[in-house]
C-alpha cells in the first residue's frame, strides 16, 4: 500500500492538552460584550486524546472512548456530542471556509473536565483544526487557522499556537509567546460542579483592575520565585468563590496545605504550584473532598 493511502485508513491520534491561567486580569468590558484580558497561559501535561478517521461524506461524527461515562465524577459527563461541541464547530468552520466535502469520525478520550477553566473544549477544537487541515489536505496557513480559531472561542488560539507559555490579550485570542525555562510542578483539583464562563464574567460587574504581569513573566523565564510580589493572580477568583462554594472549599484546603491556591480561568479548577512531582502526587491523593471531577499532579 502506498504511504498516501495509509492516511485514509489509519487513525490520526493526537494529545489535546489542558491550559492553566497562572495570571488573569480583567481590564475592562468591550463594546461587543466580551472583556479585555491580560492573561498568562501555560500548557500542562494533563491531556485528552483524540482519534481522527477521515470520512468520504461531510458528516462529523463524535463519540467518547471513556470506558464508563455514568459515574458522576467522570470528565465525560456533560460532554456534548452534537453541534454545540467545539470540535464539531471547528470542523464545520473548516468545511465552510474551504468547501471541503470530506468529513470525519472523531473518538475522544476525555480526561479534562468541562466548565473547569482548563480550556478542554478549546484544546480539542485547536487539535481538530490542525489534524483536519492535514488529513483533508487543505493546506491552510497558520494565520488562516488562527482566524478560524478566534471564531470558535477565545482560548483556542493559545492552544493552537503550541507555545508552552504566552501572554494573551484582547479577549484572550491575541497571543504573545513567553520564554519559559525548566519544568514546574503543581496539583490540580477540579470540583464536580463547574462554572459558567459567561455567568462568572457577568457577576464580576465592573470590578476591573491593573494587576501587573511582570512577576509571573519573570518567574517563567528564570524559574526564580520573586520576593514580596504577587506571582499567580486571578481577578475572577473571588466571584467564583461566591458563586460556587465547592471552589471556596477546594481553595481553602489547597491554601492550608501549600500556602497559596489559585483559580484557573473562570474555574471551577483550582491549583497550587509545589516544589516537586512527589509533593504534587501526594497532595492529589490526599484531598478528602467527595465532590471532585479530577484530582491530579501536573507539570508545566
Ligand atoms: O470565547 P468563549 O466562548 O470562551 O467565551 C464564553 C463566554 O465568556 C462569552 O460568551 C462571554 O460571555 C465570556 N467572555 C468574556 N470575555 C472574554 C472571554 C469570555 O466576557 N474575554
Amino acid at each position: 500500500m502506498a504511504a498516501s493511502d495509509c492516511t485514509q485508513v489509519l487513525p490520526r491520534i493526537v494529545r489535546s492538552p489542558a491550559k492553566l491561567n497562572l495570571f488573569l486580569e480583567v481590564t475592562g468590558r468591550r463594546a461587543d460584550g466580551f472583556h479585555e484580558l491580560e492573561t498568562v497561559m501555560v500548557r500542562t501535561d494533563v491531556c485528552d486524546t483524540l482519534m481522527f478517521h477521515v470520512q468520504q461524506d461531510k458528516q462529523i461524527c463524535l463519540s467518547l472512548l471513556n470506558p464508563s461515562c455514568d459515574g458522576i465524577h467522570s470528565a465525560a459527563v456533560g460532554f456534548p456530542l452534537d453541534d454545540s461541541n467545539l470540535i464539531v464547530q471547528a470542523a464545520q468552520a473548516l468545511q465552510k471556509l474551504t468547501g471541503c466535502s470530506l468529513g470525519a469520525q472523531i473518538h475522544v478520550h476525555k480526561l479534562i473536565p468541562g466548565q473547569a477553566g482548563l480550556g478542554g473544549g478549546s484544546s480539542n477544537a485547536a487539535v481538530t483544526l490542525n489534524a483536519l487541515n492535514e488529513l483533508w489536505k487543505l493546506n491552510l496557513s497558520s494565520s488562516v487557522l488562527h482566524k478560524v480559531a478566534a471564531s470558535v472561542g477565545s482560548d483556542v488560539n493559545f492552544l493552537l499556537s503550541g507555545y508552552r507559555a504566552a501572554l494573551c490579550t484582547g479577549r484572550g485570542e491575541q497571543i504573545h509567546a513567553l520564554h519559559k525555562t525548566g519544568t514546574q510542578h503543581g496539583v490540580l483539583l477540579v470540583p464536580a460542579v463547574g462554572n459558567s464562563t459567561s455567568e462568572i464574567f457577568q457577576a464580576l460587574g465592573g470590578a476591573f483592575g491593573q494587576q501587573k504581569t511582570t512577576p509571573v513573566i519573570d518567574y517563567l523565564s528564570t524559574g526564580i520565585v520573586p520576593q514580596d510580589q504577587v506571582l499567580c493572580f486571578n481577578r475572577l477568583q473571588s466571584v467564583a468563590e461566591k458563586l460556587n462554594p465547592a471552589v471556596s472549599r477546594t481553595l481553602s484546603w489547597l491554601k492550608e496545605k501549600t500556602g497559596a491556591a489559585h483559580l484557573t480561568g473562570s474555574g471551577s479548577g483550582c491549583f497550587s504550584l509545589v516544589s516537586s512531582a512527589v509533593e504534587a502526587r501526594r497532595l492529589a491523593r490526599r484531598f478528602k473532598g467527595t465532590e471532585l471531577a479530577l484530582a491530579t499532579a501536573f507539570r508545566i
